[in-house]
């Protein structure tokens, strides 16, 4: 069996190449490459795909984080509660806007900011909650909105891994304040480049991510706000129309083929391993697939010399990262994030994936477990 990467982009290019090709000559065509029309119906279709009334786009994830953090007026001496398990993105916009991280426990099942903690960590200046769909697994959003609602905190959703994920048939991103995408060429929704985009319900968040990404300035010359260069380009909007067309179809492809990993898991009696949870009436899109597994560095290896790939996300959880050392009051107790960051294992997964590489794995897996 040849080797077995974590994703495989250039198999998702060739499926639909020509479509690709004629977007990218069309824009080359049309001399426009900045916020154009492409970028403008990017954002109608994102807003209706993912339920919301606006949808802006900006650079990138991070930069969604960002921008609408301050949208929502988040600032010094604000505290915003967020999950101890995340990439490293979700703290960094937190702190881009002078604002406190104030971590929660995850929950051990979904790795989810675990809703039942919020109280504890509550204070008088928590402003905000920022919880991420880990993996692609949507976090406990009724809890947490109601939480939210009786003390008037925002909500800035980290979507990134979890675009179409829903609960109840409704998507992430349109739950709280603010929904913040990633199209980052690895996330299920990715573009060839950077790229991200704020959904949300409120006219006037919209109104002000779309001052601060193009320099606080609706009119030329002209600037209201001290805001950025976060622009999306007409060439990535181009691309990612053509795909996200697709993303329903690929995200189907990657929950059958997450269903096939755990019921062989089940079968070949690899209890040990625990496969990744997904909620009654939660609709998990698998940007991971997630594994604990004891021995996690032997089985590594041993899958590594199979040829298969596999990635940890992520070895340490964010409270403990030296970047933060001298940025935050320290903080400790998080028993199940750091559980995690010691068994977690994301297996290869994405749409191209066949039904045989799967049970290689599988029985790959079995072996180092021996
Ligand atoms: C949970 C999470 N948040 C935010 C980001 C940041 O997105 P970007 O890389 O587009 O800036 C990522 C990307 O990896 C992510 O996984």
């Amino acid at each position: 069996m040849s080797t077995i990467p974590l994703l495989d982009l250039n198999a998702q290019y060739r499926s639909i190449k020509p479509e690709i090709d004629a977007a990218i000559r069309r824009v080359m065509d049309s001399g426009q490459f900045v916020l154009g029309p492409q970028v403008q119906a990017l954002e109608e279709e994102i807003a209706r795909y993912c339920g919301t009334r606006f949808a802006v786009a900006v650079a990138s994830g991070t930069d969604a984080l960002e921008l609408a953090l301050r949208g929502c007026k988040i600032g010094p001496n604000d505290e915003v509660l967020t999950s101890a398990f995340s990439f490293f993105a979700s703290v960094e916009a937190i702190l881009a806007v002078g604002a406190q991280p104030v971590f929660i426990d995850i929950d051990p099942a979904t790795y989810n900011l675990d809703v039942a903690l919020l109280q504890k960590h509550l204070s008088k200046r928590t402003k905000a909650i920022l919880p991420v769909h880990l993996y692609g697994h949507p976090a406990d959003m009724k809890s947490l909105m109601e939480f939210a609602a009786s003390y008037r905190l925002k909500v800035i959703e980290d979507c990134a891994q979890a675009m179409g994920a829903a609960i109840n048939g409704k998507r992430v991103g349109s739950f709280g304040d603010a929904g913040c995408l990633s199209f980052y060429p690895t996330k299920n929704l990715g573009c060839y480049g950077d790229g991200g985009m704020v959904v949300t319900h409120d006219a006037s968040l919209a109104k002000e991510v779309f001052l601060l990404r193009a320099h606080g300035s609706r009119k030329r010359y002209r600037h209201l706000a001290i805001g950025r260069n976060s622009r999306l380009d007409e060439l990535q909007a181009a691309i990612l129309r053509v795909k996200l067309k697709r993303l329903d179809q690929w995200n189907k492809a990657r929950r059958l083929r997450a269903a096939l990993y755990t019921s062989l898991l089940q079968k070949n009696g690899l209890g040990q391993v625990r496969a990744p949870a997904e909620r009654k009436n939660y609709h998990h899109v698998y940007h991971l697939y997630t594994i604990r597994t004891p021995n996690r560095r032997k089985v590594i290896d041993r899958l590594e010399k199979q040829g298969i790939a596999t990635q940890v996300a992520y070895p340490s959880t964010l409270p403990s990262q030296p970047a933060l050392k001298t940025k935050i009051r320290s903080q400790k107790g998080f028993v199940e994030a750091e559980k995690a960051s010691r068994s977690v294992l994301s297996l290869p997964l994405y749409p191209e994936l066949s039904a045989k590489q799967i049970e290689f794995v599988v029985q790959s897996l079995r072996r180092a477990l021996l």
